[in-house]
């Protein structure tokens, strides 16, 4: 399948693993790359730029496709080094990078005086709008399915993937609650030229997280997940678990005066905790409502050619047969 998204990155299938806090880890990329798509490493889970270096550098050693980094601009305190992670990009021959949450303006000469293409991925058409306006070459519209952070709009991608069709010049992605061949098809048929998937790609037997992670995907349904955050304008879509439980319940309590520190124990350092050492009541953890489509833990490979065959029944069979 050709799309402007596989020309642009150079690769066989349009198909992306979005950045993914302790998961996105050189195995999960390289694993991706390897099938045919776009594996992404993300920045931040590396502590420091010089890991972020070595992290690219064990990502090389396990494939020579192309394969890009996450770089989350969250809205901090104490700001990570992001001048140290871009040259980590740059001197590690990255050529793709996915930013996400604020502007990244500040960050593209910096990127693309080195001939890195910017996917910016955005909730929202206005977003996307800007991020053309800036100079991204390309967005992932992360629709309010998705695992992570859906934004405060609500638009779910059935009417936000065919309106940033309508607005936006440069090409993009559906994200959030893509799961299979149906969904690519879909995607393709809203107007973006491929699909971004984080949730699914955690269910595979390379991603580098624990197996009770992919076991609770497995078993959940589209009804297990929760928002929380909401009165901190800093929504997440996460599985429901008794940590979720406990931090809804604090939210209820404490209304619009809810802080960030009231629920530090749910969600600040869980990460490794849960991906690392499957501790799966650790705290509150990334999912997509696309947990309910997903019923098996295959290979990358086996994942992204099945997405592949069925795309292509469904639009030569299932769809020409209509016509
Ligand atoms: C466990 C997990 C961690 C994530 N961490 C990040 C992150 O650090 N940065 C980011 O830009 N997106 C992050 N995302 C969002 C994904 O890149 C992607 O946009 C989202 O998962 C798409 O929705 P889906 O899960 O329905 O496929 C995360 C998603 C999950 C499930």
């Amino acid at each position: 399948m050709k799309t402007r998204i596989t020309e642009m990155f150079g690769i066989q299938h349009p198909i992306i693993q979005g950045g993914m806090h302790f998961v996105g880890f050189a195995e999960m990329a390289a694993a991706v790359s390897n099938a045919g798509g776009l594996g992404i490493i993300t920045g931040l889970t590396q502590r420091t730029p010089e890991l972020l270096a070595k992290e690219i550098a064990r990502c090389r050693e396990m494939t020579d496709k192309p394969f890009g980094v996450n770089l989350t601009f969250l809205p901090s305190v104490t700001p990570p080094d992001y001048p140290g992670y871009v040259r980590a990009i740059v001197e590690g021959g990255v050529k793709i990078v996915e930013t996400a949450g604020n502007n990244p303006a500040k960050w593209l000469p910096g990127l693309k005086e080195h001939g890195i293409k910017v996917i910016h991925k955005c909730t929202s058409v206005r977003h996307s709008l800007k991020a053309e306006a800036i100079g991204c070459d390309a967005v992932s519209v992360d629709g309010f399915e998705c695992g992570g952070h859906p934004g405060e709009d609500d638009i779910p991608n059935m009417i936000l993937l065919p309106r940033a069709a309508d607005e936006l010049k440069i090409p993009f992605v559906a994200s959030g609650g893509m799961a299979d061949g149906r969904s690519l098809v879909a995607a393709l048929a809203m107007g973006a030229d491929g699909m971004n998937m984080g949730t699914r790609f955690m269910a595979t037997k390379e991603a580098p997280i624990h197996e009770n992670v992919k076991q609770a995907i497995v078993n959940a349904s589209e009804l297990d997940t929760r928002l929380i955050m909401r009165a901190l304008r800093n929504t997440e879509r996460v599985l429901d678990n008794p940590a979720v439980e406990r931090l809804l319940a604090k939210e209820k309590s404490l209304g619009a005066n809810i802080k960030f520190e009231d629920i530090i124990p749910e969600v600040a350092g869980v990460y490794p905790k849960i991906m690392k050492d499957g501790d799966m009541g650790a705290g509150a953890w990334s999912c997509g409502m696309v947990v309910g489509l997903i019923y098996d833990i295959p290979t990358c490979k086996e994942l992204i050619d099945r997405i592949m065959a069925q795309a292509e029944s469904i639009i030569r069979q299932r769809l020409e047969a209509f016509l």
